[in-house]
């Protein structure tokens, strides 16, 4: 089992110049992570930081992704980081403190970064203010890119370490983002059940039923303003919540539940544990001190149209929220023009200007 100790960086050579290219998904999780813990790090005297509480499991997406090139030059000084941040062409300023504290979290595990100038040009393929959380695409694309900066200066890697080293580096720039390297079904954090899981890293639940192929995930966009309240304050509030304990146990439960319900392909389960993890996420806000609601009016009112279509025309669709108002609707791609049809007709005027957007189960990022 890779502990931290594994991923620092040890032999290198250095090069000049590089240029790198990498589009990571976003992805949507099905068991749902939300609270962190305090542990010890394998480096003596550190302690390790974007430790899950639970562990969770998600779709990889496929059409909703972050595109992103780094440029590298070798510099003549190494005390700082330095770096240029352009998003969709232009610089951008205020995305630049996330990057720096990324490049401090991680230089202990890529001591080389101070070595080079970076230019970091990056783009999203869905719309910018659209409320889908683009940290988990964004730095997953990122990371990708540094393990390509690290394979070039040492050619050896495997492409297991690779894979396990993007997601780890991820994770260290937003929890979920670790689980945006490897597709189409990914598991964070260290559960008995799942051999070889981690709370270092994402990896990849291959044992998937065709009933799930293709499985479609329609983002509908309730709300395309910014959060009200950020997921690391959100994941703040789980220490000291009086069902924090009872939560994470329920987390290793439904883990253990949507495991044989992947494998077997009983949708009826699925729907029930997917449904019941986005309810509960919500719940958990609304019953932190200071409490929160991030779902609106509109998001009340799919879930409540989206239930009545399922019973009155048994078609296995069913809805996951993430921490905001939109409202992901899944189901399997047979399904796909009877549920598209019924987001048409039912569920268009509850979106912000209509949008949504078609998304699907996708297999990780990609070296462009
Ligand atoms: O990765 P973060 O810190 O933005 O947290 C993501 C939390 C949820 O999206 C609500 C749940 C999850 O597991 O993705």
């Amino acid at each position: 089992m890779l502990t931290e100790k594994d991923f620092i960086a040890t032999s290198y050579n250095s090069l000049e110049a590089a240029n790198f290219e990498w589009s990571a998904p976003s992805n949507i999780a099905l068991v749902k992570y939300w609270g962190k813990k305090e542990q010890e790090s394998s480096i003596a005297g550190e302690k390790s930081e974007q430790i899950p509480a639970n562990p969770s499991i998600s779709f990889t997406l496929n059409h909703c992704k972050t595109i992103t090139k780094l440029g590298v030059m070798k510099k003549l000084d190494s005390k700082d980081f330095t770096f240029e941040l352009l998003f969709e062409g232009k610089p951008k300023e205020d995305f630049k403190p996330k990057i720096q504290k990324f490049f401090e979290r991680i230089e202990v595990y890529c001591p080389f970064l101070k070595e080079y100038h970076f230019i970091i040009d990056t783009q999203n393929t869905f719309p910018h203010s659209s409320g889908i959380a683009s940290s988990a695409s964004g730095m997953a694309a990122l990371a990708v890119n540094i393990m390509s900066l690290e394979k070039a200066l040492n050619p050896t890697l495997s492409d297991d370490y690779f894979y396990a080293k993007a997601s780890f580096l991820a994770r260290l720039g937003s929890g979920s983002a670790c689980r945006s390297i490897k597709g189409e079904v990914v598991v964070w954090g260290h559960h008995a059940e799942i051999a070889g899981s981690s709370d270092l890293f994402g990896v990849a639940f291959s044992e998937i039923h065709e009933n799930f192929k293709n499985f479609q995930d329609t983002i509908l966009l309730v709300d395309k303003g910014e959060k009200q309240v950020s997921s690391t304050l959100g994941h703040n509030l789980m220490h000291n919540h009086p069902f924090a304990e009872q939560r994470f146990a329920q987390a290793h439960e439904n883990l253990s539940k949507i495991k044989e319900v992947l494998t077997s392909g009983d949708i009826a389960e699925f729907i029930k544990i997917v449904e019941s993890e986005a309810l509960t996420l919500h719940a958990m806000m609304m019953t932190s001190m200071p409490y929160f609601i991030l779902m609106k009016p509109n998001t009340l009112a799919i879930i409540n149209t989206l239930w009545k279509f399922r019973s009155e025309n048994n078609i296995p669709v069913c809805f996951t929220l993430d921490a905001g108002a939109n409202v992901h609707v899944l189901y399997p791609e047979s399904t796909k023009e009877k549920v598209l049809q019924f987001i048409q007709n039912e569920l268009v005027d509850y979106c912000q200007n209509g949008q949504y957007i078609c998304d699907q189960i996708g297999t990780g990022a990609k070296s462009n």
